[in-house]
């Protein structure tokens, strides 16, 4: 392989930052981060592009900024696709191999993947991710990957996503804009699994929260295979928004004090903490005033509450008694706040963590944070894709389509 092809990027479009990274694959195929980039989102609203020239800002001077830190050029990326829009369900298909017995090849996976995502569609939806979740050949099931087995009868059990198809065409947009091809595209709820969960976690069951901004995606892993997703409207800017409200104060105040004082389960602070004062600047020019962080997490702690309750109905909704899973695992920065992750042990009633990305080498100090989880699961995928993993990740209908040459010309810089 030649050196061009052994650099790979990520982008994450957030709705509060996009991401942006450059790897570099070494000669012994480990995967290094070289560069990173980051900038304050514009124009994505709830995980979704609503304005493509404000976000296109916002990606060249993520992307800038991680070809800076590499000196090499991000020119192409692989991305992740979210958004509160986005659904998840199961399907299955079967087809017949032949009349005879023969070796089951990639064409059959194809056509057997092709049956099961035969589901009605609205018209104003389209499948981003068909994710396989296991194969059965001739009544043996649990296959991970076919080709080569011998049968008559192939079945397939899948995990189909879709989305406005908008929201996929924006994010190309914006990235055709900013001068960079999309290499291909993840559902964000696939990259956060890819950068955090051990083997034992995927096999024996894991639930991954990502607490964005304005939203929280679900994802149940269990045997090597998404299972389950779901998407709620509630995030880490629902806590910013308690303060502001409760406590009276300007929202980029209320951000701050979250960020520096929070603390979603008030039982784990010491007395001491608990009197801790805080100062909450006012609105309308009044006096600041001093609260006890006590008062401040009694505002946070039925919010993060709430969101872990909904998590917990969508665990049951899915048919996942929680015995099945060994982990809850937590990404995005609405998970940064002290005592998530015990709150999420207390309401889920399964052992919790933070999902640190791994699995990667390089530069990981600077993105050693679960707000990094996602464009680094991205760069994973991408990844596994180019090294032709034997692993089947997913199935799409093709590459990304990109924007017209002469607008990638003229957009980059
Ligand atoms: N240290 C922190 N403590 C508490 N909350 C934090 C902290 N850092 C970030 N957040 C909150 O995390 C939220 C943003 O999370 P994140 O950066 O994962 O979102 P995003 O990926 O940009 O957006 P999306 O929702 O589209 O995934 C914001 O509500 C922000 O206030
Ligand atoms: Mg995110």
């Amino acid at each position: 392989m030649s050196k061009g092809h052994r650099k790979i990027s990520a982008i994450d479009i957030g709705t509060t930052e996009v991401r942006a990274i450059i790897g570099e694959i070494t000669d012994a195929d480990q995967l290094e981060v070289v560069g990173i980039g980051r900038a304050s989102s514009r124009g994505v609203r709830k995980g979704v592009v609503v304005n493509i020239e404000a976000a296109v800002d916002a990606i060249k001077e993520a992307s800038e900024e991680a070809e800076m830190m590499s000196g090499l050029t991000l020119d192409a990326a692989f991305v992740n696709l979210g958004g509160v829009q986005v659904k998840g369900m199961n399907s299955r298909g079967v087809i017949a191999i032949s009349r005879r017995t023969r070796e089951i090849l990639d064409e059959d996976v194809q056509r057997v993947i092709e049956q099961a995502r035969a589901v009605s569609v609205p018209t104003d939806r389209e499948i981003i991710d068909v994710l396989p979740q296991e194969f059965t050949v001739d009544g043996q099931d649990g296959i991970g990957n076919p080709v080569g087995f011998l049968g008559m009868r192939l079945e397939a059990a899948v995990h189909i996503v879709t989305s406005p198809i908008t929201a996929r065409q924006n994010v190309i947009s914006a990235l055709n804009r900013a001068g960079i091809m999309a290499s291909d595209t993840v559902v964000t709820h696939l990259a956060g699994t890819e950068s955090t969960l051990t083997p034992d976690e995927r096999e024996y069951g894991a639930a991954i929260i990502d607490i964005g901004a304005d939203m929280t995606n679900l994802t149940i892993v269990h045997r090597d295979a998404v299972r389950h997703t779901a998407v709620f409207p509630m995030g880490g800017n629902h806590f910013t928004n308690d303060i502001a409200v409760g406590l009276r104060t300007p929202v980029p105040e209320a951000e701050r004090i979250k960020r520096v004082e929070g603390c979603a389960m008030a039982v784990l602070m010491g007395d001491k903490e608990r009197l801790h004062m805080v100062e909450v600047p006012s609105v309308g020019g009044r006096q600041p005033r001093m609260l006890s962080r006590q008062i401040l997490c009694e505002i946070l702690q039925p919010r993060a509450e709430e969101i872990f309750s909904h998590a917990l109905e969508e665990i049951q909704r899915a048919g996942f008694e929680r015995q099945i899973l060994s982990r809850v695992v937590l990404i995005g920065g609405g998970s940064m706040m002290d005592g998530i992750v015990e709150m999420a042990e207390q309401v889920l009633d399964l052992p919790a963590r933070h999902g640190m990305p791994d699995f990667v080498g390089g530069l990981m100090g600077d993105i050693d944070s679960p707000i990094y989880a996602t464009v680094v699961g991205t760069l994973l995928y991408g990844f596994h894709k180019q090294m032709n993993s034997k692993r089947i990740h997913s199935f799409k209908d093709s590459t990304p389509r990109q924007s017209k040459w002469w607008e990638r010309m003229f957009a980059r810089r």
